[in-house]
């Protein structure tokens, strides 16, 4: 059964749960009677996700009171909020208890922070669990409520929003979860069309065929050596009356199994690469996000999905294949196939009518050497464009680092016998990467996310399980709401 999440605004004193939880920060922890004496034996420090149960407090309807770690209240942000409702979900629900209130005081009683808090605590409840008979989190949590005491009753519609965003990120998560067995370009498809047919949204998947009339050589060559067909999804939304002049176009990588194709990659942890199609998975979850927040723009996501195999009919290193834009391409390495479907999904974008572009793709390796899993690679060819996403990023707690984009990058794609070829000379792997693409979207403000490090995590956090993410998701429904 799914947790309930709900907003209450009753003091917090009278609230029936089998768990309280107050957030003490730092400097104020020993404030609250209750905690004073923890704080005095070294048990409770009042640190970020820092926690300690009572049992039957005094003066309290509910049967315990627990104090999580706020951190240093000055430095309390909605990112601080998200993970302190995820920890107290996971830890609770470790703990088996059932109905878990959180109480946020009034200082914190803001729409960032509202959305944050119930994002956080549907987010933590996410698990890896689908394809488990034995489900171990059958004990989870049955209902979660925000204590806003005194608050104000607009703020249930952040709350609102914070679980709409929240639900179509771990919808994004668990199609990022899948096996890339159960979960081929056609499924992802059908998935998203019965998504799209829910929420309201424009369909369109363009099959091999009309991808063939098309002429998306690019995308083809990749796909062609899968016994699975390749599709182009296309979901759109169009406001009653959209703000004039803009038509954001996302982009998201659907590679649903990435071997490398001819140019292999080594067996060991092969199975990280059923990954491959996350950028695609947060296009597709953001878009059911903005059918039901229905910002003023017109948004259409456009998700190329293919699998990368080493089959009899595969492209091979020295193949010259044409894209949807004319250019053509030669192909160095099969294993550089993100940027070729991604290039051919960009200039179907721009012809639909996108004036505004953003792509989110696990691209590179490189890009986790160099940023880790903490923060998304940010390219683009547009400043003030860039500026706004990484402010949106920053408001949704989602890690991002702008990148070079010098034009002497450019000079590491050259190619003798065709247009472009589909990696660079030396170093900068990311950077080439993004160099390619931009190629594909000329002048169009653009921005490229760079995904491969955040998109999966390899540890449990407190506030979230192993697996994947859902980035760029939040951000880009960020950035869809507020462009105005
Ligand atoms: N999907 C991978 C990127 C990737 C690699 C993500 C490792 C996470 C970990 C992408 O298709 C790829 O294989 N990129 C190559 C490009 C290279 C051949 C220029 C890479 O990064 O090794
Ligand atoms: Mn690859
Ligand atoms: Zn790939």
């Amino acid at each position: 059964m799914p947790m309930e999440t709900k907003i209450a605004f009753t003091p917090y004193e009278s609230v029936d749960a089998d768990a309280l939880v107050l957030i003490a920060f730092e400097q104020a922890a020993q404030a609250h009677p209750w905690i004073a004496e923890l704080v005095k034996s070294g048990e409770f420090t009042g640190k970020l996700l820092d926690s300690v149960v009572l049992h039957h407090p005094n003066g309290v309807g509910a049967r315990r009171l627990v104090a999580i770690g706020g951190g240093k209240s000055d430095r309390f942000t909605p990112a601080e909020m998200r993970q302190v409702a995820g920890t107290i979900v996971r830890s609770l629900k470790a703990k088996k208890m059932k109905r878990v209130a959180l109480v946020l005081s009034e200082a914190f009683q803001y729409p960032e922070y509202v959305s944050a808090a119930v994002g956080g605590a549907i987010l933590g409840d996410w698990e890896a669990d689908l394809h488990k008979t034995k489900k171990e989190a059958t004990n989870g949590i049955d209902e979660f409520t925000l204590v806003c005491p005194g608050g104000v009753t607009e703020l249930a519609d952040s709350f609102t929003r914070g679980q709409v965003v929240a639900t179509a990120q771990n919808f994004a998560r668990d199609l990022g979860n899948e096996p890339p067995n159960l979960l081929t370009p056609t499924v992802l498809a059908r998935r998203a069309a019965q998504m799209a047919a829910e929420t309201g949204l424009g369909c369109d998947i363009l099959d091999q065929d009309r991808m063939r009339q098309l002429g998306m050589g690019a995308l083809l060559g990749v796909a062609q050596g899968s016994a699975e067909p390749p599709f182009m999804i296309v979901l759109s939304y169009t406001p009653p009356v959209p703000l004039a002049g803009v038509h954001l176009g996302l982009i998201g990588k659907a590679v649903t199994f990435d071997t490398g194709g001819i140019s292999i990659k080594p067996s060991e942890k092969m199975d990280q690469m059923k990954f491959d199609m996350c950028g695609g998975a947060a296009a597709i979850g953001a878009m059911q996000a903005i059918a039901s927040l229905k910002p003023p723009i017109a948004v259409t996501a456009y998700i190329p999905a293919v699998e990368n195999m080493p089959g009899g009919k595969a492209q091979r290193p020295g193949d010259i294949v044409t894209s949807l834009s004319g250019k053509t391409i030669e192909i160095l390495n099969t294993d550089a196939e993100g940027r070729l479907i991604m290039a051919d999904a960009i200039t179907y974008a721009k012809r639909q009518g996108s004036t505004h572009l953003i792509d989110a793709s696990t691209l590179t390796g490189a890009i986790v050497v160099a940023l880790g899993g903490i923060n998304s690679g940010v390219f683009s060819n547009h400043e003030i464009f860039q500026r706004r996403l990484l402010d949106a990023a920053r408001i949704q707690g989602e890690k991002m680092w702008a990148m070079p984009m010098d034009d002497e990058y450019k000079e590491l794609l050259k190619s003798a016998s065709a247009d472009i070829p589909n990696i660079g000379s030396r170093g900068a792997g990311s950077i080439t990467a993004a160099k390619f693409i931009e190629e594909f979207v000329e002048e169009t403000p653009w921005i490229h996310l760079d995904i491969a490090g955040t998109a999966w995590t390899e540890e449990a956090k407190p506030y979230l399980a192993k697996g994947p993410t859902g980035v760029a998701l939040r951000t880009f429904v960020h950035l869809a709401q507020n462009w105005e």
